[in-house]
């Protein structure tokens, strides 16, 4: 079916300048963007979203890197969006990214990946509303 899922062009991957050559992927790979903003995370914001990584040992770096400068959000559509963009981002370690992701051409590092993608449609309802209002949403 056709579904949504909510993606984060990350500090790292902003800085670099590759807003442009990651949605041109993002729309040659099939999906369309229902909802996309420039923003930047708070501390309060992070520790929020990836509230799930609270224990984990990379918590606060996490935090610090994703807040370190401004982040493209975006709320995508596709049959079956969840799964294939996580797909076309490719592993969470670049290093163990495949041939032709996001992350294999933009990724520096294990923490900086360059993308989020939601992991499950649970999540990417509540990711999308975490930075949309419903009149945002298209
Ligand atoms: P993502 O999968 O989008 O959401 C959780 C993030 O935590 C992940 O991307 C990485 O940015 C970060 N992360 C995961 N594992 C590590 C790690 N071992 N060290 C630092 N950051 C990590």
């Amino acid at each position: 079916a056709t579904n949504r899922t909510f993606t984060m062009i990350k500090p790292d991957a902003v800085e670099k300048g590759h807003i442009g050559g990651i949605l041109n992927m993002i729309t040659e790979g099939g999906f369309r963007i229902v909802a996309m903003k420039l923003t930047q995370l708070t501390v309060a914001d992070a520790q929020k979203f990836y509230a799930v990584h609270s224990e984990r040992p990379f918590f606060g770096e996490l935090v610090e890197f994703m807040t370190r400068g401004p982040i493209v959000a975006a709320i995508l559509e596709k049959e079956n969006a969840v799964e294939d963009f996580r797909t076309l981002i490719g592993a969470t370690n670049p290093t163990e990214a495949a041939e032709g992701t996001i992350r294999k051409k933009y990724a520096s590092s294990i923490g900086e990946n360059a993308v989020h993608g939601s992991d499950s449609d649970e999540n990417a309802a509540i990711e999308g509303a975490f930075h949309f209002a419903r009149r945002e949403q298209f």
